[in-house]
């Protein structure tokens, strides 16, 4: 059984890649989901704040800007230390890259085109075979139009893109009005495949206490749903490798993602919940279900179900909608 994938110009021996989480971000976790069967690896984010706050300590060690910014003394105590951060961030792509035979694919999230250039050439200099773009912007101000917000991932990769000559992903968000269209933006600013999708960690309200809960919920199976509607819509249709990226929970969604046109099938949740061994028991049921229909590899089954070669394409659009309304309950 050829279970091998090609996901942003990388050779993949499966489809099945561990996603950013604390599990990626240790030598021994890399360790683990490498020996379970994992074909990459994305370590989990230096996050843009991570950033800022390093450059802001090295002014204030150095005395740069202390009279434009004087704030910069009082707050130096609680910048984080320096054993978090950049520094450490790199140390950590250079050694697993070094320890693993299998692709590392670094992860800078923001929310600005300023301020990643520099690090995703460190980032490359230091091993990773790719680098995914995790741009998390929540456009709270509602005067910003959705031709600014478009703009803002256009530029951040435009930028990227200049500064490494690594592949470069982008984790995207679900809430564009025209998802397409942005795909085929990226693509044409220099993405090489996109994250399908990023999952947005929407709070709850503590009724009791009136407080904003920022508890976080490991994902379920039904929330493949949206990636698998966009999944399905753009293969065949752009240049761009394409990752599924929510709530793979056992070998039918990863079955579902590869059938609708993932080249790679991204999970977390489940190794969180039940170690990075899962991978083994995800791809033993991804080669089970491959032989039952006497699929001799991947390729034969990616995309079969995809918007472009099924016979009723109307199943992904409106037509589908108005029927499934008005059938419930016959
Ligand atoms: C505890 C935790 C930490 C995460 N950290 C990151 C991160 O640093 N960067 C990132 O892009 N995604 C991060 N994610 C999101 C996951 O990479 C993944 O996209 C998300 O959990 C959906 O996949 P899943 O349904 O398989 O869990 C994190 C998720 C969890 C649960």
């Amino acid at each position: 059984m050829d279970l091998s994938s090609r996901y942003m110009g990388l050779a993949l021996k499966n489809p099945i890649v561990a996603s950013s989480s604390p599990l990626t971000g240790t030598l021994d976790g890399i360790r683990q989901i490498e020996d379970a069967g994992a074909a990459a690896i994305i370590l989990p984010s230096l996050f843009q704040e991570e950033i800022e706050a390093e450059e802001a300590r090295h002014d204030h060690l150095t005395g740069a800007h202390d009279e434009s910014w004087p704030e910069a003394r009082t707050n130096f105590p609680t910048l984080p230390d320096a054993a978090r951060g950049p520094h450490r961030y790199l140390d950590l792509v250079r050694r697993a890259s070094e320890m693993t035979a299998i692709p590392v694919i670094a992860s800078l999230n923001g929310v600005t085109a300023e301020g990643w250039t520099d690090y995703a050439r460190s980032i490359e200099q230091a091993g990773a075979q790719g680098l995914e773009l995790n741009i998390y912007f929540i456009p709270t101000d509602i005067t910003l139009d959705g031709r600014a917000v478009e703009q803002r991932y256009l530029d951040a990769v435009r930028a990227v893109r200049a500064a490494v000559a690594i592949p470069v992903a982008v984790k995207l968000s679900p809430y564009f009005s025209a998802v397409g269209h942005i795909a085929l933006e990226l693509e044409r600013n220099g993405a090489d495949a996109l994250v399908l999708f990023n999952r947005f960690y929407q709070p709850d309200l503590d009724i009791v206490g009136l407080k904003v809960l920022t508890d976080l919920h490991l994902s379920e199976p039904h929330e493949i749903r949206l990636p698998l509607l966009w999944l399905a819509v753009l293969s065949g249709r752009v240049k761009l490798s394409l990752a599924a990226a929510t709530g793979v929970t056992t070998s039918d969604e990863v079955v579902k993602y590869l059938l609708a046109g993932a080249d790679a099938v991204m999970t977390t949740s489940a190794l969180l919940r039940h170690g990075p061994g899962h991978v083994g028991v995800l791809l033993e049921g991804l080669a089970h279900w491959l032989d039952t229909r006497e699929f001799a590899s991947i390729d034969m089954a990616r995309g079969i179900m995809s918007q472009s070669r099924l016979h009723e394409p109307r199943a992904f659009e409106r037509a589908n909608y108005v029927k499934i309304l008005q059938g419930y309950g016959h």
